[in-house]
């Protein structure tokens, strides 16, 4: 088989955990998943203040809802922006099952092209665990902190790697991607890990990530970056007037170990499957 990815960019991305791709989802594809998108917000619109808490039983539900959204398509709303009825604008992101509970990002998801080129980066049996649709809206949009994917999404060993596609052009003005070269090589700082209906930060390794020496990953829409788990990243806000909307798909080794403590538990009922597998989970 033809590969996709040429040497240099093997190695560009196995040096830097990194890769930026483009022209890689079509405008079509785009448009077609930023719609579903909108019409998933609508959807969900009597669920929008479940991701909101002011006294502890709201709190408790609040995470409730969140620890659920493993295996669902829930509704998370950017935090301290003042609600509005009717105001979409408020919306952070969907997730975390998009890939498995819709036809559309199902489709999009379970592609030929996206295994082959998990393959050409060294992930043989790459299982679809986690899927975000990212909104950071125009002026509304807030940072995103410096992290680690695999902090969220532990396997043992530690597998996990981003696919994160454009739909729209991600610029410096409304927040696109900074990634640290050659980051990955520093080591899994924290684990994000779930005990009853609460969550908590478990500190591995108390040196800090680095806070210089990142670069911005400008691409235009329709790219794809491939996103080392370990590699340190995060997005400045949104200070423009367009969205910067992103479709993040998160894949694990399937051979690898996840621990029953990670915040992100899909159930029994929705297995992990390969990008290969496209049958509808129940
Ligand atoms: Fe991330």
């Amino acid at each position: 088989m033809k590969s996709i990815l040429t040497q240099s960019q093997r190695k560009f991305y196995a040096e830097n955990g990194y890769l930026v791709l483009e022209n890689q989802v079509s405008v079509r594809d785009c448009a077609s998943m930023v719609q579903q998108a909108e019409r998933l917000v609508e959807n969900l619109k009597t669920e929008w203040d479940h991701s909101i808490f002011t006294t502890q039983e709201q709190e408790r539900q609040s995470n409730q809802y969140f620890l659920d959204s493993g295996g669902k398509i829930r509704v998370f709303m950017e935090e301290g922006v003042a609600s509005t009825q009717g105001d979409t604008h408020r919306v952070n992101k969907l997730g975390h099952a998009l890939h498995d509970l819709d036809p559309i990002f199902r489709k999009f998801s379970y592609q030929a092209r996206w295994h082959q080129i998990a393959q050409e980066i060294g992930l043989q049996q790459a299982g679809l665990l986690q899927s975000m649709y990212i909104f950071k809206q125009p002026r509304i949009g807030g940072e995103v902190n410096i992290h680690q994917d695999a902090t969220f999404l532990y396997t043992e060993p530690i597998s996990v790697m981003g696919f994160w596609f454009a739909m729209q052009d991600a610029t410096l003005e409304n927040g696109c991607l900074w990634a640290l070269p050659g980051g990955h090589r520093l080591g899994l700082k924290q684990r994000f890990v779930r005990g009853g209906w609460a969550v908590q930060m478990k500190t591995l390794d108390t040196t800090p990530l680095p806070g210089e020496g990142y670069v911005p990953l400008e691409v235009p829409a329709g790219s794809l970056v491939l996103l080392h788990g370990l590699l340190p990243h995060y997005s400045e806000a949104n200070h423009s007037a367009v969205p910067r909307q992103a479709y993040a798909l998160h894949v694990i080794d399937q051979e690898s170990e996840y621990p029953a403590d990670n915040w992100l538990q899909r159930g029994e009922q929705m297995p992990i499957k390969g990008f290969m597998d496209n049958r509808k989970n129940p």
